[in-house]
This record gives structure tokens, C-alpha cells and sequence, in this order.
């Protein structure tokens, strides 16, 4: 899928040798995954947009393991791509070539919980869900919610900062994130990854918006009904099913045209109609959701698949659309591989200046997740 539709060039990294499979097993020894069959899966992303050609997965258990592997590939200059859940919507979380992957599946622990400050010291790998009842269980509650919660890792919610279902009652992740224990690639971490939480909300209201449009309604019916989700929920939990399950049941479609992008309220929608009546008939479905309290739009255009001309369409029209109302167009799923490119929609050039210059002040070779985030030229 890759090359195809998002050319790139592979950079003068090492290629994995059997000395380097020898010294790996020796850091994460019988966590060092082969197996092509294995790879599969981890190789491509949730929406099957992209998919790289990774020979190797490790599973580290912990900070020193991981500390251990990067400083090994610094040495050697072999690229690595850290993976929590794979649920990432920008292709972040996949090789592009044949990075070696690092998994968070088995950094999974929780090291503690303070039940009357709220602070949560935990593993980058353990799942969203697994956290939430964990600390409900205490009488607590994640201030993270979304659709994905039963694949990600709090590790991978935190590198894309991901915004989702409780943003508006609980703000940005970043702002409940106390500390991180960062690996740079050449020198080992300190600290603690750590979140304050709160006590939750005392009431909580869930309710249902019908849509006034007969069209809408119709549509939505359609959709939900292909998920087996009744489209007039009586109990609270599948009423939510109706908001989280909108991008699985979009996936049904065949490919997706997936934009992420934050826009003045009074404007969140009307790029949806513009977009339905320039397309016409080239697109399955131009459909607009997302998370109305922070300004962003999810726009998404379906096709049974990908199509060169009907992407020519879209882009750079939605940037530039963006853009001219001094929107993003990243609002919470991150650059990734497939956002890289536009980022100078949204940002000076002094701006990316910088982030290139933090990038290289942690990673000085580029080994860690290259290809991703940093417009190719600029
Ligand atoms: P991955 O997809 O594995 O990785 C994402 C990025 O983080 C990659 O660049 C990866 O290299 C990096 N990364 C992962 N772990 C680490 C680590 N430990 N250290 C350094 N880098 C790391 N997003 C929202 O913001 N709001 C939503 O409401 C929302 N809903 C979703 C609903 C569905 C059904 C799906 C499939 C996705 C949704 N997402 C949403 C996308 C969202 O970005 C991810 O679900 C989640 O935050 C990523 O976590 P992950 O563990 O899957 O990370
Ligand atoms: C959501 O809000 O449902 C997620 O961000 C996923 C998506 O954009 O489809
Ligand atoms: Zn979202």
C-alpha cells in the first residue's frame, strides 16, 4: 500500500544481520519475533492504509530493556518504530520500510496508585481499558476515554496526545500527565511516567441527538444497523456504542479518506457539504463527526477503494480549506507518516525549525520512528 500512494525513499540505515538478531535475543532473549506470520498484523495499521516490511518485533518488559535496545541500535544505526495498540489513524504506528518494531504489549503493569492524591504510576503498555477499571475499581476515573479503548496503550495515547470522548468535562491528556520516563536513543531515562486523575464526575448525562435532517437520519440508521447497534438504544452503554463505533462501521465501506481537523465552531460543518456536492458521485460517503467541544471535525470520505484521482480531489482542497479559517489539520489523531507533508498548513517554518531541532537533541542519528511527523522537505 505504501509506495503507492505515499512515495518515499528508504535512508541509509543498517539492515538487521544475524549479529544484530544474536545481541537482540541476548537484551529481550525469547522476545525477539521473527516469525513472518507473526509480523503480519503489526506491519499494517487499523485503517489498512498503510503497511511497512519489518523483519523483527521486540516485546521488552521494562524501561531498562527498552534503554538496552536503543542504545544498541544508535550503535549499529538500525531504525526503530515503538508500536503500542496499533490503533493510530496516521500511520505512526507502522514501519514504513523495515524498522524494527518495538512493542509495549508486554510493558503492561500498573507500579502504583495513590488513592487519595489520584496519581497513577503505570507502564507505557497497559490498555486503556485495563486502566479505567482498574482505577474505577478505587473510585477514580480516567480522564481519557475512546472508541479504541480495548487495543491502546496509555503509552500511545500519550505520544499522540490523543483527545476523545471526555476532553470537554476533563480537558487535555497533557494536562493530567505528571511525568514521563523518556529513553532517549543514546541515553538511558530517569523518572516515573505518572497521571493525576480525579474522582469522577458526579453526574454524568448520556444523551441521544436525533438529527433534524431525514437524510441524516437515514443514513445514520444504515450505518449502525450494519453493526448490529439498535438505532433507538433504550440503556446508557449502547447508547455510547452509537458514538465509538461510527469509525469501525465507516471501515465497512471500503476505504476511508480519513481528515482530523480543527476548525471556529460556526464552520465545523459546512466543509462537509462542500465536499458532498464537489465530489458527487466519485465518493461512497463524505460524512462529518468528532468531539464538537474542542472544535474538531472529523471528515471522512469513503470509496470502495483507493482511487489517485478522487485523493487529488480532496488534497490539497481540505489543507487549503483548513488553512484559509485558520484551522489545524491535525486536531487529535497526530501527524504520523500520512499527516507529515502538510504540517506547514498549520504551522510557520519556524515552528517546525524547532521541533526539528528537539527531535535531534534526543535522537541526534533519526533512528527512532523516522519518517514520521517532519515534513520530507522543508
Ligand atoms: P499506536 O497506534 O500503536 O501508536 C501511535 C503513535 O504513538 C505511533 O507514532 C507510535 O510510534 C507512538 N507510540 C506508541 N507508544 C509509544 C511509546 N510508548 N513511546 C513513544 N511513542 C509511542 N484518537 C483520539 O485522539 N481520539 C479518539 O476519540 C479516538 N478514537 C479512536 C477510535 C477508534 C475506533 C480507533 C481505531 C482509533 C481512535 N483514535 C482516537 C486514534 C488514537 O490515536 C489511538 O486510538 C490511540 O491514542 C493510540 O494508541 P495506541 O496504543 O494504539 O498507539
Ligand atoms: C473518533 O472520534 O471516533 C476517533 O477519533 C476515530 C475517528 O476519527 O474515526
Ligand atoms: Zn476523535
Amino acid at each position: 500500500l505504501t509506495p503507492e500512494r505515499y512515495p518515499v525513499r528508504r535512508l541509509p540505515f543498517s539492515v538487521v544481520s544475524e549479529d544484530d538478531l544474536a545481541a537482540l535475543e541476548h537484551i529481550v532473549p525469547g522476545r525477539v519475533i521473527t516469525d513472518p506470520e507473526e509480523l503480519e498484523a503489526p506491519n499494517v495499521d487499523w485503517l489498512r492504509t498503510v503497511r511497512g516490511s519489518s523483519k523483527v518485533l521486540l516485546r521488552p518488559r521494562t524501561t531498562q530493556e527498552v534503554a538496552h535496545i536503543l542504545r544498541y541500535c544508535h550503535e549499529r544505526n538500525l531504525a526503530v518504530n515503538p508500536q503500542g495498540g496499533n490503533t493510530g489513524m496516521v500511520g505512526g504506528s507502522t514501519p514504513v520500510f523495515d524498522e524494527i518494531i518495538v512493542s509495549t504489549a508486554l510493558m503492561n503493569q500498573v507500579l502504583s496508585f495513590h488513592d487519595v492524591s489520584g496519581v497513577l504510576v503505570c507502564q507505557a503498555g497497559c490498555v486503556l481499558e485495563a486502566l479505567s477499571q482498574y482505577v474505577e475499581e478505587r473510585g477514580f476515573v480516567m480522564p481519557l476515554d475512546l472508541g479504541a479503548k480495548g487495543s491502546c496503550h496509555i503509552g500511545g495515547n500519550v505520544a499522540t496526545n490523543a483527545g476523545g470522548l471526555r476532553f470537554l468535562r476533563y480537558g487535555s491528556l497533557r494536562g493530567t500527565v505528571l511525568g514521563l520516563e523518556v529513553v532517549p536513543t543514546c541515553v538511558p531515562g530517569r523518572g516515573c511516567p505518572s497521571a493525576r486523575l480525579t474522582p469522577p464526575c458526579p453526574a454524568r448525562v448520556s444523551a441521544a441527538w436525533c438529527p433534524s435532517s431525514v437524510d441524516s437520519r437515514t443514513e445514520a440508521a444504515g450505518r449502525f444497523c450494519h453493526l448490529g447497534v439498535p438505532c433507538r438504544p433504550r440503556s446508557h452503554p449502547m447508547l455510547w456504542a452509537l458514538r465509538e463505533r461510527i469509525t469501525e462501521a465507516l471501515s465497512h465501506d471500503g476505504y476511508v479518506y480519513k481528515y482530523d481537523l480543527s476548525l471556529p465552531l460556526d464552520r465545523l460543518y459546512d466543509l462537509v457539504g462542500d465536499l458532498r456536492a464537489r465530489l458527487g458521485p466519485s465518493a461512497k460517503r463524505v460524512v462529518g463527526y468528532g468531539h464538537l467541544g474542542d472544535g474538531n471535525l472529523h471528515l471522512n470520505v469513503t470509496a470502495e477503494t483507493f482511487s489517485a484521482s478522487l485523493l487529488g480531489t480532496l488534497e490539497p482542497y481540505v489543507y487549503e480549506w483548513t488553512a484559509g479559517q485558520r484551522g489545524s489539520v491535525s486536531a487529535e489523531h497526530g501527524l504520523g507518516f500520512k499527516k507529515k507533508d502538510v504540517l506547514g498548513y498549520s504551522k510557520p517554518p519556524e515552528a517546525l525549525q524547532l521541533m526539528r531541532q528537539l527531535k535531534a537533541l534526543l535522537d541526534p542519528k533519526g533512528i527512532l520512528n523516522p519518517y514520521k511527523t517532519l515534513p520530507t522537505h522543508a
